[in-house]
């Protein structure tokens, strides 16, 4: 178990840069099996669920090799079985869906699983495989999917726009004989990042980042590959904004369009922070003896909309806003489990089912909470910023899936934050 000790009262000053972001770079990598050639992602983060994905691709016999800050790939044959523990390590193993099925023609795999945010169905990933000509068997703890010869053109409705299903359906359609069209698409930016590898190594997309894409498939693998950049972590990015409007200071972000956080810069803005949109990212500043202004009723939505994953950071920001507030999660049932941390520190919160109310106004204290999941243990974090005196965040393995160094980049901006070793179990003395 990680702990994250921090001091909180200080405010924060300095830049920052995010990393590649977790949800381009995780389907991206399942998506080099796709290429008849080796691919090249630059700048790829250390996060744990990228050290998963290798884990993953080497257990099903793919070549993938670290060199520097890149991660290299290599075609080969592969086998269509991921191993439970991996599967069941994160979200993104559902990735390896399409990909597989593809390059070994059959695969099993293990329900994912990631963030216990609720019920993540992978319904809408089956469906349209099934769509495309696959055989899907669904069994109490795994999927095992067939094709026999190439899956074939189809025009798909998703019946919402999950984001993982349309990676899934987008890298099956790119791969299928005939021309498909996926309509009720999820918009993200990290579809269109995705296409875009995808189209340098063979593919022909169009429509990436609007509800309907349009996709030629090759009747194979890609005939290339590619070497490709992946666009900056958004919601890191949103957690460094966080950080300074519940601290107090001033940040800039670095290397990141305010546009992708467009929705969440609109947040802080309207309860007071200054943000200032910036040729290579943002500033964001906050007065820290000027309270912020809370009384907003926030509800998330897919892209362009308030993005789930910034929902327990924009919770951190308004528990000292002045004003009572609600945020409605719309994507995920147990979004705000954080809550339960909120409260431990003093915070006046109540989480019903995918409703967060805050009271606003709270005067925190620093004390031991621990990470329910990766966005809520962030949260806690940045709430452990503006508490008085120290706060413990007990972390069993969240917050590194998403951020290389949290502590380090918070302590860079001039946070009193840092890991602490993981201590021995206490010696329980019985009798
Ligand atoms: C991706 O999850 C991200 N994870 C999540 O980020 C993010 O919160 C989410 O998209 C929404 O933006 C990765 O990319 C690894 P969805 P995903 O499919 O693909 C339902 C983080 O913190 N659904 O868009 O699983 C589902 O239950 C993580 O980085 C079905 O019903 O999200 C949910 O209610 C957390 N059937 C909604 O759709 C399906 O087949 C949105 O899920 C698929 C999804």
């Amino acid at each position: 178990m990680e702990r994250i000790e921090i001091t909180g009262g200080r405010t924060l000053a300095g830049r920052v840069r995010p990393a590649c972001a977790k949800n381009s770079v995780l389907p991206l990598l399942a998506a080099t099996l796709l290429c008849r050639e080796p691919c090249t992602l630059c700048g790829v983060p250390d996060l744990a669920d990228v050290q998963t994905s290798l884990q993953l691709l080497a257990a099903v016999g793919a070549a993938v090799e670290r060199r520097g800050p890149d991660l290299c790939t290599a075609p080969r044959p592969v086998r269509g079985l991921v191993p439970d523990p991996l599967a069941a390590a994160m979200r993104a193993s559902v990735f390896y869906l399409a990909p597989l099925l593809l390059r070994a023609g059959r695969v099993e795999l293990p329900l994912p699983g990631g963030c216990r945010l609720g019920p993540r169905p992978i319904d809408i990933h089956l469906d349209g495989l099934a769509a495309m000509g696959a055989t899907v068997q669904t069994l109490p703890d795994r999927v095992v999917v067939q094709r026999r010869g190439a899956l074939h053109a189809v025009d798909y409705t998703l019946r919402l726009p999950s984001v993982g299903a349309t990676l899934t359906l987008l890298m099956a359609a790119a791969c299928a004989r005939g021309f498909t069209t996926l309509r009720g698409a999820a918009c993200e930016p990290e579809i269109a990042d995705v296409a875009a590898f995808l189209n340098a190594a063979g593919a022909r997309i169009a429509g990436a980042g609007t509800p309907v894409l349009t996709i030629r498939g090759v009747g194979g693998l890609l005939p290339g590959g590619a070497r490709h950049t992946p666009l900056p972590d958004r919601i890191a990015a949103a957690t460094y904004a966080a950080a300074v409007a519940a601290a107090g200071g001033q940040v800039t972000v670095e290397g990141c369009r305010p546009a992708y956080l467009g929705a969440f810069l609109q947040f802080l803005r309207r309860a007071g922070c200054r943000v200032e949109a910036g040729p290579d990212g943002f500033t964001v500043a906050r007065d820290p003896d000027r309270p912020l202004q809370g009384g907003v009723d926030l509800r998330t939505g897919a892209w362009p909309g308030f993005a789930t994953d910034t929902a327990p950071l924009a919770a951190a920001v308004l528990l000292g806003a002045e004003g009572a507030s609600r945020i409605h999660d719309a994507l995920f049932q147990n979004r705000f489990a954080c809550a339960a941390g909120f409260a431990a520190m003093g915070a006046r919160v109540r989480a019903r089912g995918r409703d967060l109310w805050l009271a606003g106004s709270d005067r925190l204290q620093g004390t031991l909470v621990t990470a329910p999941d990766l966005r809520g243990g962030a949260a806690l974090v940045i709430a452990g910023l503006f508490a008085e005196g120290s706060s413990t965040v007990l972390d069993p393995g969240h917050i590194r899936r998403g951020y290389a160094d949290l502590p380090g980049e918070l302590r860079q901006l001039g946070a009193a934050c840092r890991p602490a070793p993981a201590r021995a179990p206490q010696a329980v003395q019985y009798g």
